[in-house]
């Protein structure tokens, strides 16, 4: 759907970038022509997905470890990148979630998300940011946020809360930072399979006929349809879009939203036709 070259000379920073969405995404942009770097907490899993996108692309990938929680360490990473030069991209993508009862959590598990999620985040954005504003080059930052940002959900709070104080970054920046030359943009990306996430989130298979059920497209998203959606959105085809939270769930949280979504989709035939105003003989 894009010309081969849409994101040459790009230099790319994926968090998360070994596994999911975030490797799909670098696989991608690679495609595309970009130079990916990918970081994660786990040296084998990125070792591994380096050399397989290597191979697969031809594209230039480097990977290092580097929990995001870790100021310091991003930090780190940040300074190791721009001796090669500067970034062009940062896609914030590395997530923590899990499905609890809210009062089950220890003060560690909310700490744990909200560290990846929304510090993480932070720690990576304002390392690239300072960066790019002293040096007035231009930049993008992509965040990956859900669905949930505004309504909130049940039984994943830390992530909520989390995702949800990323889309405040997010827009918040957009305003402040847009001037000088940064785009700040979000995905919020509804069910997509990848093993993180549905290990987590969808304990039982049959749970997953019922969330299907409960999209209007009747299906998950795959993670092509994720990939392209954000090489869009940090290619320079989108240079006037920022700010903006892109939901890519096939309607799902609309289907939920809607106050006689679930009433309409349980009415027989025969009750829709009872429903019809009658036919009443025109006046004489
Ligand atoms: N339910 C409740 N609490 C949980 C939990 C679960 N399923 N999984 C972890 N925790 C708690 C732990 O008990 C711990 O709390 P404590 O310090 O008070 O004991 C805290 O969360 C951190 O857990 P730990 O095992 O040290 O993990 P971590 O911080 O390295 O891992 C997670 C982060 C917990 C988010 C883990 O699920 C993970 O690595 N996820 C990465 C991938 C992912 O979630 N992808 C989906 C994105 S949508």
């Amino acid at each position: 759907m894009f010309k081969n070259d849409l994101l040459k000379s790009k230099r790319i920073l994926i968090t998360g970038g070994g596994t999911g969405l975030g490797k799909a995404s670098a696989q991608r942009f690679l495609e595309l022509g970009a130079e990916v770097y990918i970081c994660g907490r786990r040296h084998e899993v990125l070792t591994a997905t380096e050399h397989e996108l290597r191979a697969s692309t031809g594209g230039r990938i480097h990977s290092r470890p580097c929990d995001v929680r870790d100021a310091a360490a991003v930090e780190e990473m940040i300074g190791i990148i721009w001796a090669d030069g500067p970034l062009d991209v940062l896609m914030n993508n590395a997530a923590g979630n899990f499905l609890a009862r809210t009062e089950d959590l220890s003060l560690g598990a909310f700490q744990s998300v909200i560290g990846i999620v929304l510090m993480g985040s932070l720690h990576t954005t304002m390392a690239c940011g300072r960066r790019w504003l002293q040096a007035g080059h231009k930049g993008t930052v992509l965040n990956i946020t859900t669905t949930y940002t505004t309504t909130g959900s049940a039984y994943v709070v830390p992530s909520a809360v989390a995702k949800a104080g990323l889309q405040a970054l997010t827009r918040s920046l957009a305003v402040e930072w847009g001037n000088r030359g940064i785009r700040m943009n979000a995905i919020a990306p509804g069910p997509i399979p990848t093993e993180g996430a549905f290990s987590r989130l969808l304990p039982r298979p049959e749970l997953e006929q019922l969330a299907k059920q409960k999209n209007p497209l009747g299906r998950f998203g795959t993670v092509e349809e994720f990939a392209n959606l954000a090489a869009f959105l940090v290619s320079d085809g989108s240079g006037y879009i920022n700010g903006e939270v892109v939901t890519m769930d096939g309607g799902e949280w609309l289907e939920g939203a809607g106050e006689f979504t679930a009433l309409g989709r349980m009415l027989t035939d025969k009750e829709w036709e009872m429903m019809k105003p009658k036919k009443t003989s025109p006046a004489k």
